[in-house]
């Protein structure tokens, strides 16, 4: 399958699937009402929190707060990426994916991606030969000496490329060779085996499948590792070691544990800590944490204490943010100096190592010491040198209860009144004052409005983008707010499931799935004037909030000519 599925078959799919009929497919649903429920499949519980919803098309588990359409569905609960669940969801209508055509040589080269598999496979196979012959002696001693069981050598397929410069060329198709980056082509374009002498780590996908290799020089020789080249198959910014063996294991692990090395995972898994994966000598990449997130909800990112490892584990936070919506969680494990997991758990034993991973430091605290240490709190330039570097990493987490916690405890670190004084000319609504106003108007109205765009996105007629009241200023729920606008007048969904469709990959994709099944308690045909009260209630309010914040700031600092005729305007509007 290549070229990508067309939007609008997507939508006539939401459009055409009931939502109750697959659910109950794969769990049981009890009517109870309009609403369908049954206990949650994606969090332990005794009574039912686990509701469906027909006419919205949408799921809700009021427990572990898991929701989506049906497509989120499946990818939930069978383990899905996108395409995979819509393919999927068609077999269950009993349609056909179309793909839109697409001419790149990309695709050309994706289309013939099962040739590659094959070859891939059976070189793992002939390196796993080789390892057992007696000309591959030293790479036994080798695993011997570095303590590597019979067991797990057989669980990783670990292989040997024997010391030549043709055995696999010898044997398998050159053309394919090449494609599958396991031989070297030469100026005069002559061909010789990339791997040679090395002990062999297949890298395997999450569906078993070999993608490509790591192989490790039996002595001192540079470099240590070689790894398969970029090819249609095999990406190092995107593959796991260690994934898929894991995932055999245990297919619905609690946490995951990242470290850096193959040898790490391969003694880790030895020593019965069985959830390991390895990035492969690249920094952690976005990729990377939403594949783990997909079979985890807790990851364990394990570096070494070293400089190398310290900035390793800043970038792993960087492109973890984004990804950190409420009920996941990321923690760092820094190890001592010269030791990495695979020496240490040798050292000291699988039980001493579990519990340095329990007490692993949780990402909010890493990342408030780590920049508190970097700024020296004490001083003033120290405070508003966190703010400033905080504040834009911050800004990278999805919207949330997370998010929010975040927000207050850095200001709560780099102090109120400091935190106005920093704010950019301009800005009407500094830092904390922008806390305040989200803890008047979130809960309750701006939510309130948000889940009533999504639960009836005809509404959005009603609502004049330009005249918004918070227009430029920084308040969390409005940019969600602005997002459903935008969405609405932009794909005019048809019900609520194609609205959350297309707002997928949003960074507010988790909150606006929440407010779409959101009890709102409208009466039938009510939603009209509940919106429009909603609405002028909420502009009420913003305006009183900002009328509060300038004559404030007049108090203190002064107003600028744009705060002033600001202040007016407000004053006037008040009075009328
Ligand atoms: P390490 O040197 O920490 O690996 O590099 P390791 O697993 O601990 O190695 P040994 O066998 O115990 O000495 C971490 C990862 O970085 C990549 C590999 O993926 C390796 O597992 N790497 C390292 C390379 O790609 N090339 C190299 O030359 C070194
Ligand atoms: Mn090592």
């Amino acid at each position: 399958m290549s070229g990508r599925i067309p939007r609008q078959f997507i939508d006539d799919l939401l459009v055409r699937v009931d939502i109750v009929d697959l659910i109950d497919s794969h769990v049981p649903l009890k009517k109870k009402g309009s609403e369908y429920s049954a206990c949650c499949p994606f969090h332990n519980e005794k009574t039912p929190s686990f509701h469906v919803n027909r006419q919205k098309q949408v799921y809700l588990c009021r427990g572990c707060g898991q929701s989506g359409n049906a497509i989120s569905f499946l990818m939930a609960f069978n383990r899905l990426d996108f395409v995979e669940a819509v393919e999927d969801l068609a077999t269950f209508v009993g349609v056909d994916v179309p793909r839109e055509q697409i001419h790149d040589a990309d695709t050309v080269q994706k289309r013939d991606a099962s040739g590659l598999y094959d070859i891939l496979s059976n070189v793992a196979g002939f390196y796993v030969e080789q390892l057992h012959l007696p000309k591959a002696r030293a790479a036994i001693d080798y695993l011997k000496k570095r303590g590597v069981s019979d067991d797990v050598i057989r669980e990783f397929g670990l292989g040997f490329a024997p010391e030549a410069w043709d055995v696999l060329s010898n044997r398998f198709e050159r053309s394919q060779l090449i494609e599958a980056g396991l031989v070297v082509t030469r100026d005069d374009g002559r061909v010789y085996d990339r791997f040679r002498g090395r002990l062999m780590f297949p890298i395997r996908d999450k569906r078993r499948r070999v993608v490509g290799f790591g192989g490790r020089v039996l002595d001192d020789t540079l470099p240590k590792y070689l790894n398969s080249p970029e090819t249609p198959v095999f990406s190092k910014s995107q593959a796991l070691y260690g994934l898929c063996e894991l995932l055999e294991r245990q297919s619905r692990p609690k946490q995951v544990l990242v470290v850096e090395g193959y040898m790490d995972v391969i003694a880790l898994t030895q020593f019965g800590i069985g959830n390991a994966v390895a990035t492969l000598g690249t920094a952690t990449s976005k990729a990377q944490i939403d594949l783990l997130f997909r079979f985890a909800s807790e990851l364990v990112f394990c570096f070494d204490g070293d400089n190398a490892g310290r900035q390793a584990a800043w970038k792993a936070v960087e492109a973890a943010l984004p990804a950190l919506r409420d009920g996941r969680q990321v923690r760092i494990m820094l190890l001592a100096q010269g030791h990495d997991p695979d020496s240490l758990v040798r050292a000291e034993g699988a039980e001493a190592f579990q519990a340095r991973i329990n007490s692993a430091q949780v990402l909010s605290d890493y990342v408030f010491d780590t920049l508190s240490a970097q700024g020296g709190l004490v001083s003033a330039e120290g405070r508003a040198r966190l703010l400033a570097d905080a504040k834009p990493l911050l800004e990278k987490l999805p919207a949330g209860f997370f998010r929010d916690m975040m927000f207050e405890r850095l200001h709560a670190l780099a102090g109120l009144r400091l935190a106005v004084s920093t704010e950019k000319p301009g800005n009407l609504l500094g830092a904390p004052a922008q806390r305040a106003r989200s803890d008047r108007l979130r809960p309750s109205l701006l939510r309130r409005v948000i889940a009533l765009l999504i639960q009836y996105p005809h509404l959005a007629a009603m609502v004049d983008r330009q005249a918004l009241p918070f227009e430029g200023m920084q308040l969390p729920g409005q940019t969600v707010l602005h997002e459903v606008l935008r969405t609405i007048a932009l794909e005019k969904p048809e019900n609520t499931a194609i609205l959350l469709e297309a707002c997928r990959a949003s960074s507010h994709e988790k909150v606006l799935r929440t407010l779409a099944v959101m009890e709102l308690n409208v009466p039938d045909g009510g939603e009209v004037e509940e919106f429009k009260g909603a609405l002028a209630q909420l502009m009420k309010q913003a305006r009183q909030e900002s009328l509060t914040q300038l004559l404030a700031k007049e108090k203190h600092e002064g107003l600028d000519e744009g705060e002033k005729q600001m202040l007016r305007e407000l004053l006037k509007k008040r009075a009328q």
